[in-house]
């Protein structure tokens, strides 16, 4: 009986080494581990045997059943990955290859300045007034006191949309892309007064966006640029208002330590106008190539507004007054990163934009 069950054995395992599809394994497994598989059938006979037989043989026969199955497992593993290791190599897939990382995008630098500018006066309690892009001559200069025709125009070359050519409204008030974000002062405060015309609430909002100007491309000019416009109207305002608030902003941009000035200058639509220059981050005020040796940093102009401009949006000049300013964030960004070639912005390179 011993040497029957040693030879279900050696058969059951020759013959799983011919097994060698899916269906043979199967058909191997309900031969020799199946329900009437002698090596099963020694167990349902050993109720017949003698009480001395019966344990030697019941102990071998589980043996030889556990190398079967171990063996049937084994095989049908075996197999699985042959099958897996063909279906891959048709598919030329090569899993030892490194994954490939994902780029991950990121905010274009300019975008960035302007989103910080724009956060730093948001804590100062200013609002986010987007205006638009597309304006009329109106918004653009005649109601920031650009008379038509009048010699301030020629300080921004201006894209002209043209519609219908012989429209009327067209000839005194064509359609423009706007050159500087400062008509958005005037549909902020037209929108401001219309809540209460008798008696217009006050204005604390930025006004980020693109402008753009007719302009030979050179290393320091483009034809497309951000602006961030800001403008405060109240009943109390002060040129001192003005100072602190962009000098503050000056230390929350570029450093506590960061020194500012202001030198007289000239806008139609702001009276009196200024500049302000911040003391060159670079070389500390000593003058290096980035500030042409002065010192200084021009970040952007600003000024009292003017009280034609203040009557335009709604607010009585007699009764309010407000400051306003504007400056380029791609200047900023220049200055900030000493980046020498304004083309760069919008020039798309990645080995530039990466490094942001
Ligand atoms: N609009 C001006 C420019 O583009 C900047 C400015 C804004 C100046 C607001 C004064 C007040 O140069």
């Amino acid at each position: 009986m011993l040497e029957n069950i040693q030879q279900m054995q050696a058969a059951a395992l020759s013959a799983l080494t011919t097994s060698d599809t899916s269906e043979k394994l199967e058909q191997w497994r309900v031969a020799h581990l199946g329900r009437s598989s002698p090596i099963m059938l020694v167990f349902t006979g050993l109720g017949k045997l003698s009480k001395e037989e019966r344990p030697q043989i019941g102990q071998r026969a589980n043996e030889v059943k556990q190398v079967l199955e171990s063996a049937f497992a084994e095989k049908a593993e075996l197999m699985r990955q042959a099958s897996l290791k063909k279906a891959l190599e048709s598919e030329n897939l090569d899993l030892t290859l490194p994954g490939r990382a994902l780029p991950r995008g990121r905010h274009h630098p300019s975008t960035q300045t302007l989103r910080e500018v724009c956060r730093i006066f948001s804590e100062m309690g200013f609002q986010i007034y987007r205006s638009r892009d597309i304006e009329t001559d109106e918004y653009n200069f005649q109601l920031l006191n650009f008379p038509p025709n009048h010699p301030a125009r020629d300080m921004q070359d201006t894209f002209y949309i043209q519609a219908e050519k012989d429209s009327a409204r067209q000839e005194d008030n064509p359609i423009v892309l706007r050159t500087h974000t400062s008509g958005g002062q005037i549909h902020a405060m037209r929108e401001f007064a219309a809540s209460d015309p008798d008696n217009p609430p006050p204005v604390r909002v930025v006004l980020p966006g693109m402008c753009y100007r007719y302009e030979q491309i050179t290393y320091r000019s483009e034809i497309q640029f951000h602006q961030v416009e800001g403008l405060a109207v109240g009943t109390d305002i002060t040129f001192s208002d003005l100072k602190g608030t962009l000098s503050d902003f000056a230390r929350r941009m570029f450093g506590q330590n960061v020194r500012s000035r202001f030198r007289a200058s000239y806008f139609p639509f702001t009276e009196p106008s200024a500049e302000m220059d911040i003391e060159c981050f670079i070389c500390g005020g000593k003058g290096c190539t980035i500030c042409k040796h002065a010192g200084w940093l021009e970040i952007l102009g600003c000024g009292m507004v003017h009280p034609v401009v203040l009557r335009n949006g709604g607010y009585d000049p007699e009764k309010y007054t407000g400051f306003a300013f504007g400056m380029g964030t791609e200047r900023v960004t220049l200055l900030r990163y000493q980046i020498d070639d304004i083309r760069y912005f919008w020039g798309n390179d990645l080995r530039f934009l990466e490094q942001f």
